[in-house]
């Protein structure tokens, strides 16, 4: 039994998630709620460690199952050490992507056949869904620009270096994954301006999650 709930924030590389989270994270606090803002990959001691051989530009060797189950690792330890035991103290989790980036990036962008997963999946993440999951959404077109202006102040990762077909696959996941599951998705266009963007989230807490 937990009291808490898990939010979960999607979208390609350069949406602007990250800052949109920071801002919800803040926004909550001044209501008064308990909140873990988080990430995956690296959101434990251990998955600090995944994340930083996962996103290692220097990392080209990596085989795209290895990869995979890195992402997966990184979730499970995250789940069972932060996640629940947070969700359990009724707190509510931010968490910057979860496993529908699996899908998108592995699933769709790799072009993995993620069957092989499928029991790992059923027993260690299903059933822990997000309850909430906000997808922002910006045309694959757009990533290379973002990460451009983001690269001026930090260095390009192992995923940023990814072509536009790559970005649009991943795209094309996301939309199929939130068009598959409209209760729990919520997308927003991630080419408005930030304040704008950070109003819509608010109303869709209050309106999803009842908060005030
Ligand atoms: P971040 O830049 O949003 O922190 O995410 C790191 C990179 O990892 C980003 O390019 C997306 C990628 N990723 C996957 O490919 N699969 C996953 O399951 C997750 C969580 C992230």
């Amino acid at each position: 039994m937990d009291s808490g709930k898990l939010i979960t924030f999607e979208g390609l590389d350069g949406c602007g998630k990250s800052t949109q989270l920071e801002k919800a994270t803040d926004w909550l606090k001044v209501q008064g709620y308990s909140v873990l803002k988080t990430r995956q990959p690296g959101g434990t001691v251990i998955g600090q460690q995944i994340r930083s051989i996962l996103l290692n530009p220097e990392h080209e060797e990596l085989q795209p199952e290895s990869e995979l189950l890195l992402y997966l690792a990184d979730r499970i330890q995250h789940l069972q050490d932060s996640i629940l035991p947070a969700k359990a103290a009724g707190k509510i989790v931010l968490c910057d992507r979860f496993h529908d980036s699996t899908v998108a990036y592995q699933g769709y962008g790799r072009g993995l056949n993620l069957n092989s997963i499928e029991s790992i999946v059923e027993h260690c993440i299903k059933p822990y869904s997000p309850d909430l999951t906000i997808l922002l959404n910006i045309a694959p077109e757009t990533v290379a620009s973002r990460l451009e202006r983001r690269q001026e102040h930090v260095e390009k990762d192992r995923l940023d270096l990814e072509s536009l077909s790559f970005f649009k696959r991943v795209a094309q996941g996301f939309q199929e994954l939130s068009a598959a599951e409209p209760e729990r998705f919520v997308c927003i266009n991630g080419e408005q301006e930030i304040e704008l963007i950070h109003q819509e989230i608010i109303n869709i807490l209050q309106q999803r999650l009842q908060l005030s």
